[in-house]
């Protein structure tokens, strides 16, 4: 059994701390999931734990492109998946989202789209983004609309950008501004230190 873990911030379905080395071999197993992977771009492969290890090396650095969260359960404080901020340019504003609800049994119950919201949040008000971006895989029906009832709007289409089942389909260009987006509680958290988190165990 973990420790307690640390976090940051909480949600009423989920909490969001820093990565941790004893979830990497949760991690390993849901991304040598083929169901996990075929909506995500890092493709349809084995993944070795050597190359894991490097992949936890580099997200754990505290590096100012990228800004990476484990999701877990609130109520049992597991893991459960992780999601980040990557590709972030503070002179631009801007920076792409990316998530993964690794355990399966957490899927279409709201643990996404609270995630979802969770992340513009923490985009908008603690990395002050203007704007945030994202790919999704047309086939990946429960993100997009996940990502549509969080705020996010379609900008474009890549045409026949993504393969798979040696079929071709469209990636998804979507993205959400910071004016149009109502805070979740982070901003009131950020301008008075004596507030607290609403879904916080008291
Ligand atoms: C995509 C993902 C983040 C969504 O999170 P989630 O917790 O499963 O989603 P939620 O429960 O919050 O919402 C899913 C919604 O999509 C609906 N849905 C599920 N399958 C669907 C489908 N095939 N078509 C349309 N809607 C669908 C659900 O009914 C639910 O809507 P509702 O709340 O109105 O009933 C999560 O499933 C995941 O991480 N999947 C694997 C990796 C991945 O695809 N990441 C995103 C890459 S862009």
């Amino acid at each position: 059994m973990l420790e307690q873990p640390i976090i940051n911030i909480w949600g009423s379905k989920v909490a969001l701390g820093p990565v941790r080395r004893e979830h990497l071999p949760l991690f390993h197993a849901w991304e040598n999931d083929f169901e996990v992977t075929r909506t995500l771009n890092i493709g349809i492969r084995p993944r070795t734990w050597e190359a894991h290890e490097e992949w936890y090396r580099q997200v754990s650095q505290n590096s100012s492109v990228e800004v990476f969260f484990t999701i877990y359960d609130r109520a049992t404080l597991q893991p459960i998946g992780h999601t980040d901020l990557n590709r972030i340019s503070q002179v631009d504003g801007r920076c792409e989202f990316g998530i993964m609800i690794g355990d399966k049994r957490y899927w279409n119950r709201g643990f996404g789209t609270e995630t979802v919201a969770l992340m513009l949040d923490y985009g908008f008000n603690a990395l002050n983004m203007y704007t945030i971006l994202l790919r999704v895989f047309s086939y990946n029906e429960r993100a997009v609309k996940v990502y549509e009832r969080v705020g996010f709007k379609t900008i474009g289409r890549w045409r026949g950008g993504h393969r798979i089942a040696n079929q071709s389909f469209d990636v998804i260009f979507m993205d959400c501004i910071a004016p149009e987006f109502n805070s979740l509680g982070l901003q009131r958290i950020l301008l008075d230190p004596g507030s607290q988190w609403e879904h916080a165990p008291h």
